[in-house]
């Protein structure tokens, strides 16, 4: 899958894309709050090796894409859509950005994306999203994309030493409004 937006594209992993994924998956500050990280140099080679061989599945689920800028070429993060429940057409996004890279309303152009690609490609019924409520920027991206905040979700979460809240988001595909094109 490839998809080419404003200031970026989304295209599948490729086997040297580790090192750029290496940046911002060791950085700490990046993943603050999410499950996995931070990376050592092993665990950003397996995880392009898992993203590259998921590529092939006929029945795919994990839709994981490199966020590659325009301007320079630059992989500056991942993204992507898991279909959790075909039978349910259910599916969670999620993305990632290079310290540097935050700011400039990259993520937001991505989870609009993710929300197009859910909806449209895989015909989605409902996509969900969540957040550590401390992780404000992304709380703000989910809203600005327009998915509702339905849930606080207490101590949900045992994560890198201690329980974590989780906010949930939830989008439903007859709220989905595609993304005008210019
Ligand atoms: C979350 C993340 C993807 C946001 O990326 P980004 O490209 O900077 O996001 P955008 O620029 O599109 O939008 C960020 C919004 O959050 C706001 N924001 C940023 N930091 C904030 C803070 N500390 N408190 C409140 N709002 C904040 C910005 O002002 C902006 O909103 P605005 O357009 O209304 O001004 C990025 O910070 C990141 O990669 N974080 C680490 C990984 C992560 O947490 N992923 C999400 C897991 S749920």
């Amino acid at each position: 899958m490839i998809v080419t937006l404003d200031r970026l594209v989304l295209r599948e992993f490729e086997r040297h894309d580790w090192e750029a994924v290496h940046v911002y998956g060791s950085d700490p500050e990046v993943v603050r709050y999410l499950a996995w990280g931070p990376n050592t140099e092993r665990d950003s080679r397996t995880f392009v090796q898992h993203a590259i061989g998921r590529q092939l599945d006929k029945n795919r689920r994990h839709w994981g894409l490199a966020i590659v800028r325009k301007a320079d070429e630059q992989l500056i993060g991942g993204c992507g859509v898991y279909v959790s429940a075909p039978e349910h057409r259910e599916g969670w996004i999620g993305y990632c950005l290079r310290r540097d890279a935050w700011g400039h309303g990259y993520a937001t152009e991505v989870g609009a994306a993710l929300l197009a690609i859910g909806f449209t490609e895989l015909r989605l019924h409902r996509v969900s999203a969540t957040c550590d409520p401390r992780n404000a920027a992304s709380a703000r991206v989910l809203e600005k994309i327009g998915m509702r905040r339905e849930a606080h979700l207490r101590e949900h979460l045992w994560q890198k030493g201690e329980w974590r809240d989780s906010v949930v988001f939830g989008m439903l595909e007859q709220e989905f409004r595609p993304p005008a094109r210019s």
